[in-house]
């Protein structure tokens, strides 16, 4: 199911609004973030628009990925939150679950699969979360795992160590069974340069199947896509 919309301003104020009726209709709420530049904009206008209206202390905050960065570096996604969103509105530290990009990458793993396994409520076993915010990578990936990296989607695992395909970046990322075991799954992808994999992987054509984003359960997914992204559909 896709929603679009003319700007990112109004893509923002649709998952505004859902944050808020959620953040209303419960007395928590269990939340992975995603990251890179795409959520800078929408967390922007939430801090703005939303900041006294939403609960923030109702929402446990987690990451769908990480990079193996500290939290001051600016490729951190706990950093950018932090900058465009955490600065802004009341949240509360304790709800606050960042993968702790500056430690050995196994050690932050370890980490943090279990601050993820101690914190959020299980469902079928495997932690559950209310909202899983994913992004779209040019190259069809989502989360931190890599169309090179398939498999890693498959682990048992809820969250594995994965490398960028250019810059070897090491990543924490959560994998398909706690992407997929979630209530609710936004894509949130703006920009022409997501066009091609949009309308790949939404019409299940052409190289689709080798997309890791492709692997997400459409059944909870709304594509979140400004005009841009959804030109090809
Ligand atoms: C990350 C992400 C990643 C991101 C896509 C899209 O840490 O990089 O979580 O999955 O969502 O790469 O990134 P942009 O929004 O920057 O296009």
């Amino acid at each position: 199911m896709q929603k679009i919309f003319n700007n990112k301003q109004e893509l923002a104020r649709y998952f505004g609004e859902y944050l808020l009726k959620a953040t209303q209709e419960k007395p928590e709420l269990y939340i992975a973030l995603s990251g890179g530049s795409t959520p800078k904009v929408i967390f922007e206008l939430l801090s703005k628009e939303y900041d006294k209206t939403i609960d923030w202390t109702k929402i446990r905050f987690f990451w769908g990925d990480e990079r193996m960065v500290a939290p001051t570096n600016p490729e951190s996604n706990f950093g950018m939150t932090r900058e465009y969103l955490f600065d802004h509105v009341k949240t509360r530290a304790v709800n606050i679950f960042r993968v702790k990009g500056e430690l050995e990458p196994q050690e932050a793993l370890n980490a943090y699969t279990h601050s993820v396994n101690d914190n959020v409520p299980l469902h079928n076993g495997i932690p559950q979360f209310d909202i899983m915010l994913l992004g779209l990578g040019d190259d069809g990936h989502t989360a931190s795992i890599f169309p090179h990296q398939i498999d890693l989607w498959h682990s048992r695992n809820i969250c594995e160590l994965a490398q960028h395909p250019e810059s070897g970046q090491v990543r924490v990322s959560m994998t398909g069974d706690i992407i997929n075991n979630s209530k609710q799954i936004f894509f949130l992808v703006t920009g022409e340069n997501k066009a091609e994999k949009v309308d790949e992987i939404i019409n299940q054509k052409g190289s689709y199947k080798q997309y890791p984003a492709a692997l997400v359960d459409k059944n909870k997914t709304e594509w979140l896509l400004d005009k841009e992204a959804a030109h090809l559909l």
